[in-house]
């Protein structure tokens, strides 16, 4: 949460938004239907109470007392039926409020149920230029506490909200048919009490949106430094960090602060102006009663119709203020849902035998805007073909990889592969054709066998025993305790980097890809391991589509054609040889990593 995002003024006025929501409810209509009549038959019930007693001191008690040809008997039996009829409105209202208390959660629920699985499904289909945009824990953010936010109005404001208007109603309407003119009295100070409340929800507004920035701000600090402990540690910044944010959370403090001494003035003040109101009405209706204008009964009415109507009014003020909040995080939602997915094709093209031949012509490409990171790239890999990509950081060599894959949409040019273009098939029909092993190696919480499967039940334990032995990955996951069963926490982080990308590799090879595709593979493993990779690779790039790229140029002498990348550019092409004899960019950065070898060797000895 942002303050720019904050700064938006979310006001009921926002009528696109409130349709949304609307339609949200639409699948649970009819449980918001019979809450509604539940509310409706428990105010009136709430509301008809004071009736009662108000007629039975009108009809029966006022009378007797005044011996005005009513006996005791008919008086009591009055009394008692009277009684029984409050008894009975009692239980209605609590039976009625118990069906509503149990219907809206019921409906509330099952909407955010809904919603947040569309939500995940759609957040899974985003383009990851998306997610380069945006930071994780706002996504998280978006799909747990801002639906959470959207039940909370579904339940309890919209309750309360509906529930103390109609109530609210019905204590005006019987007021009015009771009396007319000492309804005009009890309303007298409604308008200081409408400005009141204005002016109060547009502090409270201030302070509730501040109150949220804030607590963003705590969450992005406590979650930075917690993940970065490491650091903090390192370099000793324990105590400066304890200072930072003792700042935040004295922030925090006043505001939390400015926020009770906003409620506690504002709920006085109504306070007040509820007992300016009664004793108006006193006045007033007390001369009435005296002239013998009103009956006794009458005056209770009021007295008990005011006490009711001031409560709700306390309520809304607040629960507006919550509304509008919901609505805020209502608009983030959709915002989120309005994002365009990853663009795909519908149909399914034929593409399950393939040979593997990629060809990039002439392909222009940007992250954000003309900023070009690949400048009309062409080239093309026959099928089973070995190319490495090399050239300096930043050249653009992942960016190809990542085009291929159709993680970005390409500006010009195209991309095939067996001469297809890669826009026109679906991207899950071509993408199990290609084999990823990535630097940056996630490993899943689970163990070893579900980390290599990937939770695919086509895959057995036995095919994955059989590709780790096959990369010589199977001694060390021997010797983890339970083996292939050993739990892996989320991101991995108990195993060697060396390890990680073992697992990748199986995983990628599982699937027995036509496409292998390989960045920095091999990079952070050691020599002893490198060696055991190397050899399980040559095998494996038998009738396979092999593109890698590595830093360290050993890795990659053997390989039928070098692309070197400079700048987003393509600068040569060749085999090794080819590119040493040539005596160019290669030549160069070859000599630079021979020179170090050489230097390091030289220190060694
Ligand atoms: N997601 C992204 N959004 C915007 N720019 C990006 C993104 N990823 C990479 N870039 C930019 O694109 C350029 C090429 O990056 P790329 O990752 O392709 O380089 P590379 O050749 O793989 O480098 P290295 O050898 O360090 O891995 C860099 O200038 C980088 O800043
Ligand atoms: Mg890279």
């Amino acid at each position: 949460m942002t303050e720019t995002e904050d700064k938006r003024k979310y006001t009921l006025k926002d009528r696109t938004l409130f349709f949304r929501l609307f339609k949200e409810a639409k699948p649970v209509w009819y449980l918001f239907v019979l809450a509604l009549i539940a509310i409706l038959i428990m105010t009136y019930a709430k509301a008809m109470r004071p009736k009662v007693i108000s007629n039975a001191i009108d009809i029966y008690i006022e009378p007797f007392l005044k011996n005005s040809g009513i006996s005791a008997t008919v008086a009591k039996q009055g009394i008692k039926a009277a009684a029984k009829m409050f008894l009975l409105l009692l239980v209605i209202e609590l039976g009625f409020s118990g069906v509503k208390n149990y219907l809206l959660p019921l409906a509330g629920r099952k909407i955010i149920y809904n919603l947040r699985l569309r939500l995940f499904a759609h957040v899974q289909k985003l383009p990851l230029s998306y997610f380069d945009k945006t930071p994780v824990g706002t996504v998280v953010t978006r799909v747990t506490n801002d639906s959470s936010a959207l039940n909370e109005m579904f339940n309890s404001i919209l309750t309360g909200f509906i529930q103390n208007i109609v109530y609210m109603g019905f204590i005006l309407y019987m007021m009015l048919i009771s009396d007319v003119r000492l309804t005009i009295v009890s309303m007298l100070l409604i308008p200081v009490i409408v400005i009141t409340t204005s002016l109060f929800r547009i502090k409270a507004r201030k302070i509730f949106r501040i109150t949220r920035t804030k607590i963003a701000i705590i969450n992005a600090f406590l979650s930075e430094n917690i993940t970065g402990v490491l650091i903090t540690k390192a370099f000793n910044m324990q105590k400066r960090k304890t200072k930072d944010f003792d700042k935040i959370n004295k922030d925090f403090y006043h505001i939390n602060m400015s926020k009770i001494i906003i409620m506690g003035v504002f709920r006085p003040l109504i306070n007040v102006l509820k007992y300016l109101t009664l004793a108006i009405l006193l006045w007033f209706a007390g001369v009435q009663y005296m002239d013998g204008v009103i009956e006794i009964g009458i005056l209770y009415l009021f007295i008990s119709y005011i006490g009711e109507f001031f409560q709700p009014l306390m309520q809304l003020a607040d629960q507006f203020n919550s509304l509008q909040s919901s609505f805020a995080a209502g608009e983030k939602i959709y915002t989120l849902l309005d994002q365009p997915v990853e663009p795909d094709v519908a149909t399914r093209h034929n593409f399950d035998n393939i040979q593997g031949e990629i060809c990039f012509n002439n392909v222009w490409f940007a992250y954000n805007d003309e900023d070009w990171i690949l400048k009309d790239v062409s080239f093309t890999i026959a099928p089973s073909e070995n190319v490495a990509f090399v050239g300096h950081t930043g050249a653009g060599k992942t960016t190809i990889i990542s085009l291929l894959c159709g993680f970005y949409e390409i500006q010009k040019g195209s991309i095939t592969i067996d001469g297809i273009d890669i826009r026109t098939i679906r991207k899950k029909d071509y993408r199990h054709h290609i084999g990823l092993v990535l630097q940056d190696v996630y490993l899943t919480s689970g163990d070893i066998f579900s980390n290599i499967k990937l939770n695919d039940p086509n895959i057995t334990d036995e095919r994955v025993i059989e590709i780790a032995e096959y990369l010589q990955a199977d001694s060390f996951i021997k010797e983890l305790d339970d083996g292939y069963r050993h739990k892996i926490n989320q991101g991995g982080t108990v195993l060697s980097t060396g390890q990680r990308q073992l697992i990748s590799f199986a995983r990628a090879l599982v699937y027995d890809p036509k496409i292998m595709v390989m960045d920095e593979a091999t990079s952070s493993i050691d020599t002893h391991t490198e060696t055991i990779l190397q050899n399980a690779m040559k095998r494996l790039m038998k009738n396979r589509t092999t593109i890698s790229i590595a830093h360290r140029l050993s890795t990659i002498q053997q390989s039928d054609k070098i692309i070197v990348m400079h700048h987003g550019e393509i600068k040569e092409k060749g085999n090794h040889q080819q590119l040493l004899n040539k005596g160019g960019l290669y030549y160069q950065l070859y000599k630079l990593q021979y020179n170090h070898v050489s230097a390091n060797e030289s220190i060694k000895n």
